[in-house]
């Protein structure tokens, strides 16, 4: 008897052009378009396993080990009656095909960083459940249409179907959306010197979700229409063109621009929505003194819907910066960048009363990563579900 399972892994990707507001709910289409660097699966991804099997009694989902309901009408209940539906087209198609499209399937799914950390694991776990079941149902569908399906489950999903530079275009079909969809603006070998320094950090309370921070958003937010009609579109121009010709000082600032106005639209909402603390304030503060002393910025920070700072650096300047870093965010744990421990330093002519020193903790964690590629098929060695198609944790 045949087994018809696949296993892959897709990365995180972190967006310098931000999606924040729906113009429909249910389609899940923003009111702007958007664009990310995808980082590398080396350092952060999730990884699934999607298997049909006429002896599966229900479609299931388990989530880092748990169950994860799938409910009608929910967003994982679209993206898997979806690809089912693909797949049912597709065995009309080719008649000579396996009819497995009826089958229920199970899906295991984990990620490789604890969600503790704050880091968005939507993203990458709808792209890898998408193209997870893409390959267990061998569809012909490019990267650009299955991210019209990873986008229903998450909006910032469509984008972590490409490595690189990647855009979602916010489209103009109200009616069905079928071209609000991600494209690759430059593959991750075009600029492989871009690296990113995640700094983790502390969160006590927590946040407001995404969805309903954005929802709030677009009913109250005057300065969102400004930013949705005047600012995104010359500035998806300008960074795309940034891009292209890698000019790092060009792309540093429209993105560290892009945050601030995110989180300017994040407090006019009523009432209003903090996502960055004094942490994530006083690393602003020592990255806009180290690009003051230099004729273009060598780092750009960038925030999304919490605390944690992502900082995108040249390869030359990364050293650098995890030293800044460290000097006033002392870690627990060594920190090693290319093979070789990270010291405690401030750059020549370096202001250091811009920020205090914080204690042990305050910044958690961080993780060095770089520019990555879109998701990867696993060999059947990695299948995270058994024989019997049951998680192997929890068997
Ligand atoms: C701040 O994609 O998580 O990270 O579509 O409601 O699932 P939903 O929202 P989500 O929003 C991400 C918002 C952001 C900016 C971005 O990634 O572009």
């Amino acid at each position: 008897m045949s087994i018809f399972q696949a296993t892959t892994s897709a990365p995180v990707n972190i967006a310098c052009i931000k999606y924040w507001g729906k113009r429909n709910e249910q389609l899940i289409l923003p009111t702007n378009s958007s664009l990310s660097v995808t980082l590398s699966q080396d350092n952060l991804r999730s990884t699934t396993t999607a298997r049909a099997d006429p002896s599966f009694t229900a479609d299931c989902l388990w989530l880092n080990g748990k169950v994860d309901p799938i409910k009608a009408g929910g967003r994982l209940h679209t993206c898997i009656t979806e690809m089912k539906r693909l797949r049912a087209a597709f065995e009309a198609a080719n008649p000579d095909q396996p009819k497995i499209a009826v089958f229920n399937v199970h899906i295991c799914s984990f990620n490789n960083f604890p969600t503790a950390a704050g880091l968005a694991s939507s993203a990458s776990g709808f792209a890898a459940l998408v193209y997870a079941l893409a390959k267990l149902y061998a569809l012909p569908q490019t990267p650009e249409e299955l991210s019209l399906i990873a986008r229903r489950g998450s909006g910032s999903a469509c984008r972590s179907l490409f490595g690189g530079f990647v855009a979602w275009d916010m489209g103009s079909d109200d009616a069905t959306g079928s071209d609000s969809k991600a494209r690759q603006v430059a593959p991750e070998s075009h600029w492989p010197e871009m690296e990113a320094l995640i700094c983790v950090v502390n969160d006590a309370k927590k946040g407001t979700s995404s969805t309903s921070g954005m929802q709030r958003t677009v009913v109250t937010s005057a300065l969102l229409q400004h930013r949705i009609g005047f600012v995104v579109p010359s500035r998806m121009a300008e960074i795309e063109s940034a891009i292209a010709d890698k000019r790092f000082g060009d792309f540093a600032e429209i993105t560290m621009r892009d945050s601030n106005q995110f989180h300017a639209v994040a407090l006019d909402t009523y009432p209003p929505i903090f996502y960055m603390n004094d942490v994530s304030r006083a690393i602003i503060a020592i990255i806009t003194e180290y690009n003051r002393l230099s004729e273009q910025p060598k780092a750009a920070y960038t925030y999304d819907a919490g605390p944690n700072a992502v900082i995108y650096a040249l390869t030359p300047n990364v050293r650098e910066i995890a030293q800044l870093v460290l000097y006033y965010f002392p870690q627990a744990e060594k920190v090693v960048i290319g093979g070789q421990e990270v010291q405690a330093a401030l750059p020549e002519g370096f202001n250091e009363a811009v920020a205090k020193r914080w204690e042990v903790g305050a910044v958690k964690g961080l993780i060095h990563t770089r520019v990555g590629d879109g998701p990867r098929v696993l060999s059947d060695s990695e299948a995270l579900l058994n024989a019997q198609g049951i998680p192997k944790t929890l068997a």
